[in-house]
């Protein structure tokens, strides 16, 4: 039995906003058109490309899920989150570090407040955006099975297009300061930690957290953060229909040329069906169905980490998913989080390394 230490990401008792919805992601890529055309590949749709900014949706009614900048250098940049909320948008606007309140200009309006977090991505907290009209798109097959003659005198042809990707479901981050960054997730946007992967030593390695929506069932996890020594994307996440949906997808993918990086599968945290692929820079993008839904009340759970504890079927998650780049900067950021992050030990590192490595 795990213990709940303190060092564990917690609920806050009194946030300064509950967020009520992943908005989107932010991008900046140096070719708005080969970034389209893999993202409409992988299934988003373009609502606009004026060869500076890009922005992409699902079928659902979010006007844009996917915001991508023209800019010499490919980075992630952040996410944008959604305030129901009059009186907390006010309280997130008064908090240090707030940008002041800003008319929207991109679809669908709205305003927003610019933070950073702890680990210097980027944060929207976004007020009164206008949702779009929903696009359709196509609905779950009727499955058979030896308990339910669902399909009778009708086959099962999926079509080979690429797969509705309805909406956007989590984005997972790599971090150094973890205990930091995930408090302040905790602490000023309401997120609930649904499931904790800890070391033999009892801290934290990845923690799933949710939205807090109280009686409405929220995603199992909107934002997953994982203990690294560099602050980095780790993947964004698009939901589809269905387990056919996830395999033409993947067949499409492979057949455009596009990379693999792991699935598919069934997560044990989450219970997703998934499968990831890389997109033209390097950063993963993962299609999926079937996940978790909780409650705020649902307790936090506590898990041994192990990369075999992150799929129930389907190959055990490959040692190059969380590998950082070979490069430069990792080695300086490795140096500076050993100087500067209270949450990275080389003894940790090492342990990481030996887990996921
Ligand atoms: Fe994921």
């Amino acid at each position: 039995m795990i213990s709940l230490a303190t060092e564990h990401p917690a609920r806050h008792p009194n946030p300064t906003a509950k967020a009520s919805a992943l908005a989107y992601v932010i991008f900046d890529r140096p070719d708005l058109a080969k970034a389209e055309k893999y993202l409409i590949d992988f299934g988003l749709r373009t609502v606009s490309n004026d060869g500076s900014m890009l922005f992409m949706r699902g079928t659902a009614s979010a006007p844009y899920c996917y915001v991508v900048r023209k800019a010499a250098t490919p980075r992630f940049v952040g996410i944008g989150l959604e305030i129901e909320s009059m009186a907390e948008f006010q309280a997130l606007a008064r908090l240090p570090g707030a940008s002041p309140i800003e008319p929207m200009t991109w679809p669908g309006g709205g305003r927003c407040v610019h933070f950073s977090d702890p680990s210097g991505f980027r944060v929207d907290a976004v007020f009164e955006r206008s949702p779009a009209p929903s696009l359709p798109h196509r609905p779950p097959l009727a499955m058979n099975s030896v308990d339910l003659a669902a399909r009778v005198n009708e086959t099962q042809r999926p079509p080979l297009t690429p797969p509705d990707a309805i909406r956007i479901g989590h984005v997972a981050l790599e971090l150094a300061d973890f205990q930091a960054t995930s408090g302040w997730y905790a602490r000023h946007f309401g997120f609930i930690p649904s499931d904790v992967q800890v070391l033999p030593d009892g801290s934290p390695a990845v923690a799933f957290m949710r939205l807090d929506r109280g009686d409405t069932p929220a995603d199992h996890h909107s934002l997953a953060l994982a203990q690294t020594f560099a602050p980095a994307l780790n993947h964004v996440s698009f939901e589809v229909i269905d387990t056919d949906s996830i395999g033409v997808g993947h067949r499409l993918m492979r057949d455009r040329g596009c990379k693999p990086a792991w699935g598919p599968g069934r997560h044990f945290l989450g219970s997703q069906i998934f499968d990831y692929w890389h997109d033209p820079w390097g950063d993963k993008h993962e299609h999926y169905c079937d996940g978790d839904l909780f409650t705020s009340d649902y307790p936090t759970g506590l898990h041994p980490a192990s990369r075999e504890g992150m799929a129930q079927w389907g190959q055990a998650m490959p040692r190059s998913f969380t590998r950082p780049k070979l490069a430069f900067s990792t080695l300086a950021a490795l140096i500076h989080a050993l100087r500067h992050s209270p949450d990275v030990t080389p003894r940790k590192l090492l342990t990481l390394l030996k887990l996921f490595g």
